[in-house]
């Protein structure tokens, strides 16, 4: 009889862990980052969702091999993510009320036929506008084999305008995404940038990649200590993106004087700052989208 007890109770015990494990991969509870944006003449307020850094990883039998031990760390490391892409954040982003989601960079952890393929089907449920800035891990072909790449890049590339500046038009204002910020500006990016900088609305620019503040360092120091003494900023003091020419101009637009560029929106440090770039254009940087942050920008 107490042999009996004991393993009924030994039954319930282990039932419970497993129920407590379940619960605690599935849990969802995400953290909004809210950001106000005064801008002349924007009459009804405009509500944008930022969701970056989500870093989407699959297993699959294709990209296991000699690179399994890795992939199973990522998949580990990206906190069940890929499973709240499925489940969680398309509702979410429904109920949100908001005008246009931008997807800003490492919405993938790497670029596999998988990890494309779980972001479409999330994609598909959405009833609102979207961006996809494809960044850094988003078409870096890690752990997996040509073949794969080139067909996962096709599913990627197809999910919405892929231009080097990718726009959306508000009547008051104009959102301009840098597509591929972890490398230099192309010359239709900036002539595009260089366009919509003449037409004489505001513009909220969104790039994965920050940018480097010109008077304050904190941010550069922040990234030191988290990436290994590496400043993951585009800027000339001894960051971790060195712009060019092409990308030097896109700069200058950006930190002029008269700048119709008003904020910078971005991701890629997995940690929340705000700030200044100059004395009138400021950065928000927000935190990863695998740890449940997002962000609610509202231009009024
Ligand atoms: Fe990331």
């Amino acid at each position: 009889m107490i042999l009996i007890t004991s393993l009924i109770l030994l039954s319930v015990c282990a039932a419970l862990i497993i129920l407590a494990v379940f619960l605690k991969k599935n849990a969802f509870d995400p953290t909004a980052e809210e950001i106000t944006v005064d801008l002349d003449g924007v009459d009804s307020p405009v509500k944008i969702l930022w969701i970056s850094d989500l870093h989407i990883a699959v297993k699959s039998k294709n990209s296991m091999g000699k690179y399994s031990d890795d992939l199973l760390a990522r998949v580990k490391w990206t906190q069940n993510s890929a499973g709240k892409w499925k489940n969680n954040w398309p509702d979410l982003i429904n109920n949100s009320g908001a005008d246009l989601v931008v997807f800003g960079g490492d919405m993938l952890d790497f670029g596999s036929l998988n990890n494309a393929s779980v972001f479409r089907d999330g994609l598909n449920k959405l009833k609102i506008p979207y961006i996809y800035l494809r960044c850094d891990h988003d078409v870096m072909p890690t752990y997996i084999s040509q073949l794969e790449a080139d067909e996962a890049a096709k599913i990627r590339d197809g999910l919405c305008d892929n231009s080097d500046i990718i726009t959306y038009e508000f009547e008051d204002f104009t959102v301009a995404g840098w597509n591929n910020s972890s490398f230099n500006i192309t010359d239709d990016g900036l002539k595009k940038m260089q366009d919509i900088c003449s037409n004489g609305k505001p513009v909220l620019l969104m790039t994965h990649v920050p940018l480097e503040p010109k008077q304050d360092t904190s941010l550069s120091e922040a990234s030191r200590d988290i990436f290994q003494g590496r400043s993951l900023l585009w800027g000339y003091n001894d960051q971790y993106y060195w712009p060019e020419y092409n990308t030097r101009q896109f700069l200058d637009i950006i930190y002029a004087d008269d700048s119709p560029v008003k904020e910078v929106f971005c991701g890629h440090l997995h940690f929340s700052w705000d700030g200044y770039l100059t004395d009138s254009v400021k950065q928000h940087v927000f935190a990863a989208a695998f740890e449940e942050n997002y962000g609610i920008i509202t231009v009024k």
